[in-house]
C-alpha cells in the first residue's frame, strides 16, 4: 500500500469513528481528505456521499442562525433594545431562523472608562456579523460630535452603507399633530445618503482659542455618491403605486455640491421616464412635509437635509418613538445597520416610558434585509397594537411602559 493511500485509509478511519460518534461535520471533514488522497477508492467516495447527503437534510431542517451585533448604546438605547430583541426571538422562528445576539458595551460609559467610545478595532470586531442593531449614541455631559464620530458615523463609512432608508407612515390609530389626517394618508419613504455631503467630517480650526478663531466644515459631494443614492430612490419608486420622487436641494445658494446633486437627479430621472419627479429646495419643502405631506412618495435628500427632514416626518406620523431606520450596504458585501431614528432621549431615560416601536420596526426592517419574511408579522402586529386599545407610551397618548408595549408586540406575535 502506497503511503497516499495508507494516509487516506487513516482518515476515513478516523471519520468512521467520528461518525460512530455522531460527529457529521468531522466525519465529513475527514472522509473528504481520504476522497482527495484516493478518488478512485468507491467506499470513500460513497460514505462522502451518504454524509453529504445526511447533512443537507439535516441543514434543511435546522432553524438558520443570523449573528447580529448589538450596540444597544446609551440612555434609552438600552431600554428599546431590549424590546426589538423580545420581538425579533418571537418573530424570528415564522421564517424557521433565529438570531444570535452578541452583546457590545460601547457608548458614552466606555468612553468615560477608557476616552473612547469603542476598541480600536471595533469595525473589524463588527465586520464579521450579518448584521448591526444599534439602540442610541449621546450623552448630555460629552459633545455630540465625539459621540457621533467615535462610534456611529465610522460605521456608516466603513461599511458603505450609502443608503438610510426611513420610512414615515402614518398607523391607523395614530394622530397627527397635523389636523384631518386619517390613518394612511401619510405614507413616504425617505432616502437619506450616508457617507458623505455634509456629514464628511472635513475642515479645521485655526486660531484657536483666540480672538481671531476661525472654524472651517467642508461638504463633498461626488458623482457616484449622489447618483447611488438617487438610483436606489428611483428603483425603490418604481416598486411603489405612486411612482414619484422628490429631490430635495439647495442649490441656489450652495452652487457647488447641490449643482452636482441636481444634474445627478436629472441624470439618473432619464433612466426613470415613469416615475414622476419634483425637486424642492429644502425650505420649500419642510413646508411642504407640513402642508401636504399626503402628495409624497419617495423623497431623496443629502445627509443633513435627509437627517432634519426625518425627524419633521417621524413627528408628523405621531412621534419619534415610530420612525426606524436602515444604513443599508446595497452591494450585501459588508453588514447594514438597522437602529430607531430617534436619539438617547436624556430626558425620558431611565423611566421605563420611551416608546420601543422605533427600534422594533427597525427589527422588522432588518429581517426584510436579511430575507426573512417574519418582518410582515412585525409590522401586522405594530398595526394591531397601534389601532386597538392595545398598550401605548406616552407619546402616543397612553400610559403603558416600554416594556409592556414590547411585550403586547411580541405576544400578538407569538399567538
Ligand atoms: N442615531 C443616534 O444615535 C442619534 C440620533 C439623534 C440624536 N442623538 C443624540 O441623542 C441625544 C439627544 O438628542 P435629542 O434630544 O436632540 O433627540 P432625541 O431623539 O433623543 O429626543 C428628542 C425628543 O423626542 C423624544 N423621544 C425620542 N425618542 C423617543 C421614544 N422612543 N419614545 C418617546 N419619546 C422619544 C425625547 O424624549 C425628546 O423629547 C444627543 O446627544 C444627540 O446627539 C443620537
Amino acid at each position: 500500500m502506497s503511503d497516499s493511500s495508507k494516509l487516506a485509509a487513516d482518515y476515513f478511519r478516523r471519520g468512521a469513528e467520528a461518525l460512530a460518534k455522531q460527529d457529521l461535520t468531522a466525519a465529513i471533514e475527514a472522509i473528504r481528505k481520504s476522497v482527495k488522497l484516493d478518488p478512485t477508492n468507491l467506499l470513500f467516495l460513497q460514505t462522502l456521499r451518504g454524509c453529504e447527503k445526511r447533512q443537507r437534510e439535516l441543514d434543511s431542517t435546522m432553524p438558520k442562525t443570523f449573528r447580529i451585533a448589538v450596540i444597544a448604546g446609551d440612555g434609552i438605547g438600552p431600554e428599546v433594545i431590549r424590546e426589538a430583541i423580545r420581538v425579533a426571538d418571537a418573530a424570528a422562528p415564522k421564517s424557521d431562523a433565529r438570531c444570535e445576539w452578541t452583546h457590545f458595551p460601547w457608548g458614552t460609559d466606555y468612553y468615560f472608562q477608557n476616552g473612547r467610545m469603542a476598541p480600536a478595532d471595533y469595525l473589524d470586531t463588527l465586520a464579521g456579523f450579518d448584521a448591526i442593531l444599534l439602540g442610541a449614541v449621546g450623552h448630555p455631559s460629552v459633545q455630540d460630535h465625539v459621540t457621533l464620530n467615535g462610534l456611529l458615523l465610522p460605521i456608516r463609512r466603513r461599511f458603505d452603507q450609502c443608503v438610510c432608508l426611513r420610512p414615515a407612515y402614518l398607523y391607523p390609530g395614530v394622530d397627527s399633530p397635523l389636523r384631518n389626517k386619517p390613518g394612511g394618508s401619510i405614507d413616504m419613504l425617505v432616502f437619506r445618503e450616508n457617507t458623505e455631503g455634509e456629514y464628511a467630517n472635513i475642515g479645521g480650526f485655526l486660531y484657536r482659542g483666540m480672538p481671531e478663531e476661525s472654524a472651517i466644515q467642508t461638504s463633498v459631494f461626488t458623482r457616484k455618491g449622489c447618483e447611488r443614492i438617487i438610483r436606489a430612490a428611483f428603483e425603490k419608486a418604481a416598486t411603489r403605486p405612486r411612482q414619484r420622487v422628490a429631490s430635495i436641494t439647495k442649490s441656489n445658494a450652495q452652487g457647488y455640491g447641490m449643482v452636482l446633486w441636481d444634474e445627478c437627479f436629472a441624470r439618473v430621472a432619464a433612466e426613470f421616464p415613469n416615475i414622476a419627479t419634483e425637486s424642492l429646495l429644502i425650505d420649500r419643502a419642510v413646508m411642504e412635509f407640513v402642508r401636504r405631506p399626503e402628495s409624497f412618495d419617495v423623497v431623496v435628500a443629502s445627509n443633513l437635509f435627509g437627517d432634519i427632514l426625518t425627524d419633521l416626518s417621524a413627528i408628523i406620523v405621531g412621534s419619534m418613538g415610530l420612525a426606524a431606520s436602515g444604513n443599508i450596504d446595497p452591494t450585501r458585501r459588508h453588514p447594514s445597520m438597522f437602529e430607531p431614528v430617534h436619539g438617547s432621549a436624556p430626558d425620558i431615560t431611565g423611566k421605563g416610558i420611551a416608546n420601543p416601536l422605533a427600534a422594533i420596526l427597525s427589527v422588522a426592517m432588518m429581517f426584510e434585509h436579511l430575507g426573512l419574511d417574519a418582518a410582515a408579522s412585525i409590522h401586522q402586529a405594530v398595526k394591531d397594537l397601534l389601532a386597538s386599545t392595545g398598550p401605548k407610551t406616552p407619546d402616543l397618548g397612553g400610559n403603558s411602559t416600554t416594556e409592556q408595549v414590547g411585550n403586547g408586540v411580541a405576544s400578538h406575535i407569538a399567538n
